[in-house]
C-alpha cells in the first residue's frame, strides 16, 4: 500500500503492564498494511518492561530510556512530556495509542494532544471514583479519558462509566481486555515442564501461594502489615510455602526483603518474565496481590485471589465471587488466608474459571474500530 495512504499509528507505553496488555494490538496492526506502526517506549520501567518487550518480540522504534532509580512523579512526568516531543513531531503519528493508567498515559495522551494527533485510550473507563485509590493511577485515568478520542472499553460496565462523564457513546467501544489476547496466546506458548524457576518450590507437597504488590497507597504501613501476616502464616502452617515476585521499586523490594527475607517457607524472587509468570499462576493454589492486572488474569486461570486494596476499578469478578477485595487489615487479610487454606466450599467456590474481562478478540475488536472510525 502506497505510503500516502496508510494511517500513522504510534503506540505509546512505559511499564511491564501496558507493554503485556498493548502486545497483541500491536501485533494485529503491524500485520495490516493499511497502518504504518510504530512503537515508542519510555521506559518508564526499565528491565521489566524489556522482559516483555522480549517474549513478545516488540522492537521499540523510539526508546526514551526514562527511568531513574526511585523515580518521583513529579520529574517522572516533566521528563516523560519533553521528551515525547521529539517522536511526536517527526513522526507526526494520525493517532496515538496509550494503555490504562500509568504516568506515561497520561502524559502521552497529553504529548499527543499537543502534537495535534487523536488518541486511542485501550483499558478505558475503568473507575473507583476515589482519587487517593488506586493512586495517582484514579486520576491519571480520569484525565486520560478527557483527552482521548476513542475509549475502548473492556465490559459495559466500564463504558457506562464513561456515559457517565459525559463521553459521547459514538466515541466508546466495547472490546474486552487486550489482557486475555496475551493470556491466550502465552498459555499456548507457556511449556508444560517446570521452567527453571520454579524447580525449587514444593508445589507438589505444599499449597503455594503467590504473592505481589507494589501499590504505592500501600507503600509504609499497608506493606508492613501485609508482610507481618505472610509471615505469620508461614510459621504457624508447615503445608504452606509463600512465592513472591517482587517489584523492582525500592519502597516494595526493602520492605518486602526486610519483613520476608531468610524465612524457610517463603521464596523471595525477581520479578519472572510473563510465560514464567502464567506458568506460576497456574501452578499455585492461590493468589494475593493488590496488581490491577492480576485480578484479571487469575478468573480465567480459575485461581481464587484476594486482594490487598480498599477499592477495585475491576469489580467484575468480585462480583462473580472468584476475587475477594480484603485491603490491608491485619484480621481480614488472616482471616481470607486461613478460610481458603482449610475452608474446601470456600475454597472450590472461588476456583471457577470464567473471564468477565474477554474472549480473548480485542485486539481485532480495537483494529476494526479503528478502520471504521479514524
Ligand atoms: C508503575 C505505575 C503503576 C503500575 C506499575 C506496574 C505510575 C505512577 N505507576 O508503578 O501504575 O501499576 O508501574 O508495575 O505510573 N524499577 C526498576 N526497574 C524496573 C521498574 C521499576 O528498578 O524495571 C524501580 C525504579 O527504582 C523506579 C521504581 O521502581 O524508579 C518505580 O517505578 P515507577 O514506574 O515509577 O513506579 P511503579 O511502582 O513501578
Ligand atoms: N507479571 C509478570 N511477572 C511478575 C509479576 C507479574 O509478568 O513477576 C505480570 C502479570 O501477569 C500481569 C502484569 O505483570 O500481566 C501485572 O503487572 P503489575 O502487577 O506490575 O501492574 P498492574 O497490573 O497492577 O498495573
Amino acid at each position: 500500500m502506497a505510503g500516502s495512504k496508510q494511517k500513522k499509528i504510534l503506540f505509546i507505553f512505559g511499564t511491564r503492564p501496558e507493554a503485556i496488555k498493548l502486545a497483541p494490538v500491536i501485533k494485529c496492526f503491524k500485520s495490516d498494511a493499511y497502518f504504518e506502526t510504530r512503537v515508542c517506549i519510555t521506559a518508564q520501567h526499565r528491565e521489566m518492561l524489556d522482559q516483555v518487550l522480549d517474549f513478545f518480540k516488540i522492537e521499540a522504534d523510539y526508546d526514551l530510556d526514562l527511568m531513574k532509580k526511585n523515580q518521583d512523579l513529579f520529574s517522572l512526568t516533566a521528563r516523560a512530556l519533553e521528551a515525547l516531543k521529539a517522536p511526536l513531531t517527526t513522526f507526526k503519528p494520525d493517532l496515538v495509542f496509550v494503555h490504562g493508567d500509568t504516568t506515561t498515559t497520561m502524559v502521552a495522551s497529553l504529548a499527543a494532544f499537543y502534537a495535534g494527533a487523536k488518541v486511542g485510550h485501550i483499558e478505558a473507563g475503568l473507575r473507583t471514583f476515589n482519587k487517593q485509590s488506586p493512586f495517582p493511577e484514579e486520576i491519571n485515568r480520569q484525565l486520560t479519558g478527557r483527552i482521548a478520542d476513542f475509549h475502548f472499553a473492556p465490559t459495559e460496565k466500564s463504558k457506562n462509566n464513561l456515559l457517565a462523564e459525559n463521553i459521547q457513546e459514538s466515541q466508546i467501544f466495547i472490546t474486552g481486555n487486550t489482557v486475555i489476547d496475551a493470556l491466550e496466546e502465552t498459555v499456548k506458548r507457556v511449556s508444560q515442564k517446570i521452567p527453571q524457576c520454579a524447580e525449587t518450590i514444593p508445589f507438589g507437597s505444599k499449597k503455594v501461594i503467590l504473592i505481589t504488590g507494589h501499590r504505592r497507597e500501600n507503600f509504609g504501613p499497608g506493606m508492613r502489615r501485609v508482610c507481618e501476616v505472610l509471615k505469620e502464616i508461614v510459621e504457624r502452617r508447615h503445608d504452606v510455602h509463600l512465592v513472591y515476585p517482587v517489584h523492582l521499586n525500592p519502597n516494595v523490594k526493602n520492605t518486602v526483603h526486610e519483613i520476608l527475607g531468610n524465612i524457610e517457607n517463603i521464596s523471595l524472587i525477581e520479578p519472572l518474565s510473563y510465560p514464567d509468570f502464567v506458568w506460576m499462576m497456574n501452578a499455585s493454589y492461590f493468589i494475593i496481590t493488590d496488581s490491577g492486572g492480576i485480578q484479571e488474569e487469575a478468573p480465567g486461570l480459575g485461581k481464587p485471589v484476594l486482594v490487598t486494596r480498599d477499592t477495585t476499578e475491576r469489580p467484575e469478578a468480585v462480583t462473580a465471587g472468584t476475587v475477594k477485595l480484603i485491603g490491608t487489615d491485619s484480621t481480614k487479610l488472616k482471616a481470607a488466608i486461613l478460610e481458603l487454606l482449610d475452608n474446601a466450599e470456600s475454597y472450590k467456590r472461588m476456583s471457577k474459571a470464567h473471564n468477565p474481562y474477554g474472549d480473548g478478540k480485542a485486539s481485532a475488536r480495537i483494529l476494526n474500530a479503528v478502520k471504521q472510525n479514524l
